[in-house]
């Protein structure tokens, strides 16, 4: 059965990669969550998907730019309603520990959002972090940039890694220092997906229309991440049943 997981949260009912996304990823029973994380200027790790706040919060800079006190004091829920005023750019940390508190058993796929900005010191903060805390849910990392997953296998050698792509170039990139476990490819890419990696499970992003759920579920990929975790949930058991 594909799994079903929450991109960036509930990204399409609540700001995305906030604590309420997430919280209301959990409420509604996804079997996984997908979240990006950047480094801070003084080495904190915080979980947004742009390089800078401007979008998302109601301040401005770059994330490799502002201190772990200055990204705290902003507001990262207004911008999508009112009603999520006070929400903030929560730390990888915070994310942990609420889906600790929550019990969350599912699987959670940190995307190294190193395409842009090759942050130094992101691969080793994360298994630190990992080690620290030491999870009950499973974790999955990702990255448009073939170097941080490589990093991160190298580091770690039984951590889960997935091949991230948006183009048929990115796809055909050659892993040959390690081995990945799944690919997260583009829905676009979906056809070429299952003729250069047939043998991998596939985590396909980011699907919110109906009839592109239904075609996955069709194919039985592994799993589909989506900003409407809640309504694939109930596509999904309408199908079943
Ligand atoms: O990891 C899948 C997907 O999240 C990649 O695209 O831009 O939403 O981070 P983006
Ligand atoms: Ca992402």
């Amino acid at each position: 059965m594909t799994k079903i997981f929450a991109h960036r949260g509930s990204r399409g009912t609540h700001p995305e990669n906030t604590l309420a996304a997430f919280q209301e990823a959990v409420r509604v029973q996804s079997d996984g969550i997908e979240l990006d994380v950047h480094v801070s200027k003084d080495g904190a790790l915080f979980v947004i998907h742009d390089e800078t706040v401007d979008r998302t919060t109601n301040g401005s800079g770059s994330i490799q730019d502002l201190t772990l006190e200055e990204i705290q004091a902003l507001d990262a829920g207004s911008w999508f309603d009112e009603s999520f005023t006070g929400e903030k750019i929560p730390t990888l940390e915070e994310v942990f520990q609420l889906l600790q508190k929550l019990n969350f058993k599912g699987e959670l796929n940190i995307e190294l959002k190193t395409d842009q900005i090759e942050y130094a010191g992101i691969v080793e903060k994360c298994v630190a972090l990992q080690e620290r805390l030491q999870p009950n849910f499973a974790i999955i990392y990702s990255s448009f940039n073939p170097r941080s997953i490589i990093q991160m296998k190298q580091l770690r050698p039984n951590q889960e890694i997935a091949f991230l792509y948006e183009t048929v170039e990115m796809a055909n990139f050659v892993f040959e220092e390690v081995k990945f476990e799944a690919v997260h490819p583009d829905y676009r890419l979906l056809k070429e997906s299952f003729e250069i990696h047939s043998q991998y499970p596939k985590r396909v992003w980011t699907v919110n229309q109906e009839e592109e759920m239904k075609h996955c579920f069709e194919l039985n990929v592994e799993a589909i991440f989506t900003d409407y975790p809640q309504k694939a949930l109930e596509l999904r058991s309408e199908i079943k049943e």
